[in-house]
């Protein structure tokens, strides 16, 4: 009897100690901005981080100071858009840590353009990489996840995955987009021991704006002053690791914006009206 208690109390710090370091960390667009500042979080824990991003010399160099800080590192050039390259980040990922214990869905392009004068090819380039993208490579990762019985997967949202914002219209329809299929998919994977975190994110200042696409898909190549007067990704990072290690179903992050999300849930009227006077940029 004794020492069955005694095991159980092993078996119980074994866990703990094992969710909060030493776990198989995945982060789509590690390369920049939020995910960058994850990945240095994750390896401040003891983390093992899988990095994976289009620009393979930013990740390398993440990867560096990765190294550094003491953590095992798989670096993999990807384009979320591409269904070899999700195949194979996950397949790569099992075969060098052996399991998945969190995917971090961060990878995405934001927009500043007015609906009128937006190609549909832009509004379906957003939704190629923002949802399908996601939602592939989730379906991917969730095989050994499911396998194992265990595993996390947070999805970047935005503030705008909550409520209207004029220029964002494609982008916001992504991000609501992936509200409905992740609430959902946390329903269906209650029974298999997986946990999904929806982060939704206000102004963080990263290179966003920058790379958000314009009516002509082309780069918008400005940092906004939203932006720049934004959180810190840094602390974006802090907030988003204690969120998932918490279990956090959903989670806001950032400055006074966050209210809209209040306003437009409890106050409906005012937000229709306070929409109408913000300058969007
Ligand atoms: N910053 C904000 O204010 C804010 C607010 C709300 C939500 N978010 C969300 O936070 C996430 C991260 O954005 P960020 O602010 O860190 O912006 P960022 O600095 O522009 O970083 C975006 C990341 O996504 C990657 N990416 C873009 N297209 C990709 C593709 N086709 N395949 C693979 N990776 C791709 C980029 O890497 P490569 O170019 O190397 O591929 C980069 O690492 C996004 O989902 C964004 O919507 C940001």
């Amino acid at each position: 009897m004794h020492e069955a208690t005694a095991e159980a109390i092993f078996e119980q710090k074994h866990l703990a100690v094992h969710s909060m370091q030493n776990q198989v960390v995945i982060i789509t667009g590690a390369s920049s901005g939020i995910g960058q500042a994850c990945a240095l979080e994750y390896a401040k824990q003891g983390d093992s981080i899988v990095i994976a991003a289009r620009n393979y010399d930013k990740l390398k160099k993440l990867e560096t100071a990765l190294v550094a800080l003491g953590a095992k590192v798989l670096s993999v050039a990807f384009d979320i858009t591409l269904d070899e390259d999700r195949k194979r980040l996950i397949d790569q990922t099992v075969t060098k840590f052996g399991r998945i214990d969190v995917l971090i869905n961060n990878a995405g392009i934001s927009q500043r353009s007015l609906a009128k004068n937006t190609l549909l090819d832009v509004d379906r380039q957003l939704m190629e990489v923002n949802y399908f993208g996601t939602i592939a490579l989730t379906k991917y990762a969730l095989q050994p996840m499911i396998k194992a019985q265990s595993g996390h997967i947070a999805v970047i949202s935005s503030i705008v995955g909550k409520f209207g914002f004029p220029l964002r219209t494609g982008y916001s329809a992504t991000k609501h987009a992936l509200h409905g299929y992740f609430e959902s998919l946390r329903a269906e994977l209650h029974e298999d021991n997986i946990k999904v975190s929806i982060i939704c994110p206000g102004r963080i200042k990263t290179n966003i704006s920058i790379n958000a696409l314009t009516e002509d898909g082309s780069t918008h190549s400005k940092m906004d002053e939203g932006t720049e007067a934004g959180l810190s990704a840094e602390s974006c990072a802090r907030q988003i690791v204690r969120a998932i290690s918490s279990g956090k179903k959903e989670t806001y992050i950032g400055g006074k914006e966050i209210l809209m999300i209040y306003i437009r849930r409890f106050l409906p009227g005012l937000f229709y009206k306070m929409i109408l006077n913000i300058k969007a940029t």
